[in-house]
């Protein structure tokens, strides 16, 4: 996990299928570019993006500048910085399903070995859609590109397959080809910032381990809720819905890095078994009982900071009957020592009232109330919030009396807030996956078991939400905290979703 400069780094070649696309545009190269100038790229690198559209290099590196500049956390980019990264970019033109056009990558990459005289590591990034990804490994295998399993690399994105027999053929065809250890599949929630630190505040803390189980946690909760609504996506959202979109991946690893036993190190098998081990320890969900763990929802029309807004059913590319959910809300159970009993919630949705991401950790009451309830005195359970986006920050929210004359209770939080660095400071989630793939390092990166463990969780939602079809949506409006049968989820447990505390 110590991450290198560019002293240390090989010389890397970069192949980016999907090279005039929307991720290519707004993640890949602002994130390769702030790497660059965070002298994290060995000097010898090249980037080389592949299109259907016939562009010459200049024009490329044009509008992949306008991307940085729309999209980069640091803002625009300066002009020398900029057109010294870019000499490293080229152009190619290629029908990703045509083995032919896969020629010109082999003569690229011998060209540049030869005028480095060095033996970089090569990466093929899938920034496509996903019926792609196994064409592209077959041409690479097909054109006899270079595939030494030391060096090279495949990055694939998500989503991974569309239920577990996708998923699980999706890595067989990839396995026939690559090894586990060239395939770097992406959940870009895994490289965000505060979703690092869980690591750091659970295992580098001696007072946090004693407290991470049953006997102090009521429950958890995790929660991302999203102002947009599907945007452009009409046709990938109609077919996916955000059990595949977010809960499959997002949300389930942010359970397991709640979830999971302390690894022994820090390598990328042993925290990829535990997280594992957690998806193995929970709770099958029984097809009968769907209802009583599962909420969906889909967003109808409305109005966001004073604009109208259409429903879901209204997007473009989406059925006016669409049954597609656009929220989703579901109760886990973790079935083994550390946390029988302790119910996780998880809730995310489209066109909600704020986005937010939040994991909330709701510790056991007091056993004992030792102050005058008369005066109002009764202790709120503490809770930790691990707010990952868009605040930065954890925060205990503790009991604490109030200064005065009398023994007045109070809630206080305890916040570690990022102080002094802003958005802007902190890597995005794609600096830190790409500099982990030059390095070599796969431990933010999704396993072949993992993603199939994960689909098989939901599975059973998925298809008794594919069969009961008539889901009486849309079920709430934009602009609010989505239905109401989420919240009788929670409520009939005793609890309520939280949101963000508003800051003091
Ligand atoms: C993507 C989903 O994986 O994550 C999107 O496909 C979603 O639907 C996005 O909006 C959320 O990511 P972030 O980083 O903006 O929270």
């Amino acid at each position: 996990m110590t991450k290198t400069s560019s002293e240390e780094t090989t010389p890397a070649i970069f192949i980016i299928f999907g090279g005039t696309g929307d991720l290519c545009r707004r993640k890949i190269i602002p994130a390769l570019y702030n790497l660059y100038l965070e002298n994290r790229l060995c000097q010898n690198f090249a980037i080389i993006g592949t299109g259907r559209s016939e562009l010459t290099d200049v024009n490329y590196r044009n509008t992949l500048l306008e991307g940085v500049n729309e999209f980069s956390r640091r803002g625009k980019a300066n002009k020398e910085d900029w057109s010294k990264f870019a000499s490293n970019i080229s152009y190619q033109i290629a029908d990703i399903k045509d083995a032919a056009s896969y020629q010109a990558f082999g003569s690229k990459i011998d060209a540049l070995k030869t005028d480095w005289k060095l033996n970089p590591s090569i990466t093929y990034y899938c920034a496509v859609a996903p019926d792609l990804f196994c064409t592209i490994a077959e041409n690479i295998s097909k054109s006899k590109l270079e595939n030494d399993p030391d060096t090279t690399r495949i990055i694939v994105e998500k989503p991974f397959g569309r239920d577990l027999e996708s998923a699980k053929e999706l890595n067989k065809r990839l396995l026939t080809i690559f090894n586990e250890k060239q395939i770097y599949r992406i959940d870009h929630y895994l490289g965000k910032e505060v979703v690092q630190n869980i690591m750091a505040f659970r295992f580098a803390n001696a007072i946090m381990e004693p407290l991470w189980n049953r006997n102090h946690i009521e429950h958890v909760q995790i929660s991302v809720t999203e102002q947009i609504g599907i945007e452009d996506r009409g046709s990938y959202f109609e077919s996916a819905g955000i059990l595949r979109d977010m809960i499959q991946n997002h949300l389930l690893q942010l359970l397991c890095t709640i979830a999971m036993e302390p690894p022994i190190n820090f390598d990328a098998d042993v925290v990829r078994d535990r997280k594992v081990e957690v998806l193995h320890a929970m709770r099958k969900i029984v097809p009968g009982k769907i209802d009583m763990i599962a909420a969906r929802g889909q967003y109808g029309p409305g109005w966001v900071e004073g604009k109208k807004v259409p429903g879901y059913r209204e997007e473009k590319n989406v059925d006016p009957n669409s049954n597609t959910e656009t929220y989703a809300a579901l109760k886990f159970y973790v079935d083994n020592w550390r946390w029988q009993g302790v119910p996780f919630y998880l809730r995310t949705g489209k066109r909600l009232f704020k986005s937010a991401s939040l994991i909330t950790i709701q510790f056991r009451e007091i056993p004992h109330n030792m102050f005058n309830k008369e005066e109002g005195n009764v202790p709120k359970q503490n809770r930790l919030v691990i707010s990952i986006q868009p605040d930065m920050g954890i925060r205990f929210q503790l009991e604490s009396k109030t200064p005065g004359l009398e023994m007045s209770l109070n809630t206080v939080d305890m916040v570690f807030d990022y102080a002094g660095k802003s958005k802007s400071d902190s890597p995005e989630a794609y600096e830190t996956l790409l500099l982990d793939i030059i390095s070599g390092d796969q431990t933010l990166f999704m396993r072949a078991d993992q993603v199939e463990s994960a689909w098989e969780l939901i599975m059973p939602v998925l298809d008794y939400w594919a069969k009961s079809g008539t889901a009486n949506f849309p079920n709430y409006p934009a602009d609010s905290w989505g239905p109401e049968n989420a919240e009788a989820l929670i409520a009939k447990d005793g609890f309520h979703w939280f949101n963000l505390p508003e800051k003091k």
